[in-house]
């Protein structure tokens, strides 16, 4: 039995009290994976931005709103765990000033500037212990594959799920798994419980397994 963190769904960049960045992110895909890691008998720390999908009662929920809360809470949950999975899609992007109150409308264009936010897989697999494990997922338009590879090794994590933007707020997908090093493990595809199910089981041989005596 591992500790498993999974971050999941979308976060919040406030520009002013009430309007803010996020995405379509829903969170099914990290709520199929809280369930499949259950089902195989392993803890679980889900750290979720706002999603109105349900997680699994025997999961722990830390839910967060922006990128820096998520990677706070997720730092925290990491230090007592054995693998990390970054299902989430915090947003990249966070406008430099947050405005105490709402922004008027003055009839002219405004300019918001965004610097970038931590990346949370990749500060926490910087820092990690060798017998901890972190995988990342990659979604990409273009060159897929060869981009996922170059994001895993990027954030030095230990696999990649490589999956097509058709993901996002949709009942399936369609990933490659890929392992530190480039193998290509598998292709899965179908709803998504189906497709946690299938890496899941991928992590517990190629990681869980591997970290084991580490
Ligand atoms: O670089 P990109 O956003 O495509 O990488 C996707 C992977 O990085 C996912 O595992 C996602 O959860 C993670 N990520 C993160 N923190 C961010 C952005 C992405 O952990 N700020």
């Amino acid at each position: 039995m591992a500790h498993i963190v999974i971050t999941s769904g979308p976060t919040r960049q406030y520009l002013d009290p009430v309007r803010y960045l996020t995405n379509a992110s829903s969170g099914r895909m990290g709520a199929s994976l809280v369930q499949a890691a259950l089902d195989l008998g392993h803890q679980v720390t889900v750290v979720s931005g706002p999603v109105s999908v349900e997680y699994p009662q025997q999961a722990k929920v830390v839910w967060v709103t922006t990128t820096q809360e998520m990677l706070e809470a997720t730092r925290i949950a990491f230090s007592t765990a054995d693998g990390l999975i970054g299902s989430a899609a915090p947003c990249d992007y966070m406008p430099e000033h947050v405005q105490t109150s709402k922004l008027q409308k003055t009839g002219n264009d405004i300019t918001i500037h965004l610097k970038e936010t931590p990346d949370i897989v990749a500060t926490l697999a910087a820092s990690k212990l060798p017998k901890q494990w972190v995988v990342a997922f990659a979604l990409e338009t273009e060159d897929v594959r060869f981009r996922a590879i170059v994001k895993l090794s990027r954030k030095a994590c230990d696999m990649i799920i490589s999956n097509s933007a058709q993901a996002m707020n949709s009942q399936e997908n369609n990933v490659e798994v890929i392992l530190k090093g480039g193998t290509i493990l598998d292709q899965l595809h179908g709803p998504k419980p189906l497709v946690a199910h299938g890496i899941l089981r991928l992590i517990d041989k190629h990681l869980i397994a591997q970290h084991a005596n580490t």
